[in-house]
């Protein structure tokens, strides 16, 4: 029988109304949750995904400060600028956007984020305050991933759940937030990487499979046991002349054939994409309102 599809673009909306009527409420007490957005270079992948970002601030109500800056911008300009960002009380949220030109020190930019305006939570702050499950902005993808399961009825607590791919921004913290003694943890993780000696042996023995290796057909339906959850975080161009770009999106996972097998699965595009923006958002008005209750 063919998987549910999860509709990450559903889940996103319901998500974004609770966000924008959390907006208008801090609007009646005066408070305008801000995001100040940096871009560097012209990466077009990464032109689109501020766009998106910016586009999605704007349609619940929050503030977005938008800079552009060229490919040789130097360290020391793009430290100035978020040091004026760190104290600019507009300001909630600051998002680099990652990946950096080759010349920048991407941790040395991280560090300098204000970690009560790291959004992303990618500050080793927040990333070690996840670790010991305190209190924290959440990774955007990581914690959309969780919502996606949560919000399509999967049960977390006391499932194998086989995470491929160990980055920074995507496995190594979303095994972090699974395992955490909460609500949303409570899973038995497994991490598999480019060095794991037999990919399928884990996948196959997995209740939950999150592909977040970035490359095209990753996962294989020979590669999951039936009624298997897939949650695909890849994203991926695929050169294709029907297309007026030339190019198609494709997720880690060969999705028509392992469709047939899950019980439930996320498409690409439409997946986890449109959560990763909504967790921006959620992490920028959480913020505003910690600032507005100091105050
Ligand atoms: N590049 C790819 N994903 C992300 C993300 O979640 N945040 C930032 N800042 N850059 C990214």
């Amino acid at each position: 029988m063919a998987a549910k599809i999860i509709d990450g673009k559903q889940v996103a909306e319901e998500l974004r109304a609770e966000l924008k009527a959390e907006v208008t409420k801090l609007k009646q007490e005066a408070v305008i949750p801000g995001l100040g957005v940096i871009l560097v270079g012209e990466d077009p992948a990464s032109q689109s995904y501020v766009t998106a970002k910016e586009r999605a601030c704007e349609e619940i109500g929050i503030y977005s400060d938008d800079n552009r800056l060229p490919e040789d911008t130097t360290q020391e300009r793009l430290i100035g600028l978020i040091d004026k960002m760190n104290t600019d009380p507009k300001i909630n949220g600051i998002l680099v956007q990652l990946p950096l030109p080759k010349h920048l020190n991407e941790s040395e930019v991280l560090l300098a984020i204000s970690p009560d305006k790291d959004v992303d939570g990618f500050h080793p702050m927040n990333i070690g305050k996840m670790v010991a499950g305190q209190k924290a902005f959440l990774p955007c993808t990581p914690h959309g991933v969780i919502q996606l399961l949560l919000r399509s009825g999967v049960t977390i607590k006391g499932s194998d759940v086989v995470i491929v791919g160990r980055s920074n921004i995507v496995g190594k913290p979303l095994a972090n937030m699974l395992i955490q003694k909460s609500p949303t943890g409570n899973a038995t993780v497994t991490i598999c990487h480019t060095r794991t000696k037999d990919l399928a042996y884990h996948t196959r023995r997995a209740d939950i499979v999150i592909a977040a290796a970035g490359r095209a057909n990753t996962i294989t339906a020979d590669m999951v046991k039936e009624g298997v959850v897939v949650i695909d975080v890849g994203v991926n161009r695929i050169a294709d002349d029907t297309k007026k770009r030339g190019y198609r999106l494709v997720g880690d996972v060969d999705f028509e054939a392992v469709r047939e097998k899950a019980s439930l699965i996320t498409p690409v595009p439409g997946g986890v994409g449109p959560m990763t923006i909504t967790m921006l958002l959620y992490n920028t008005v959480e913020s505003a309102r910690i600032a507005a209750a100091k105050t």
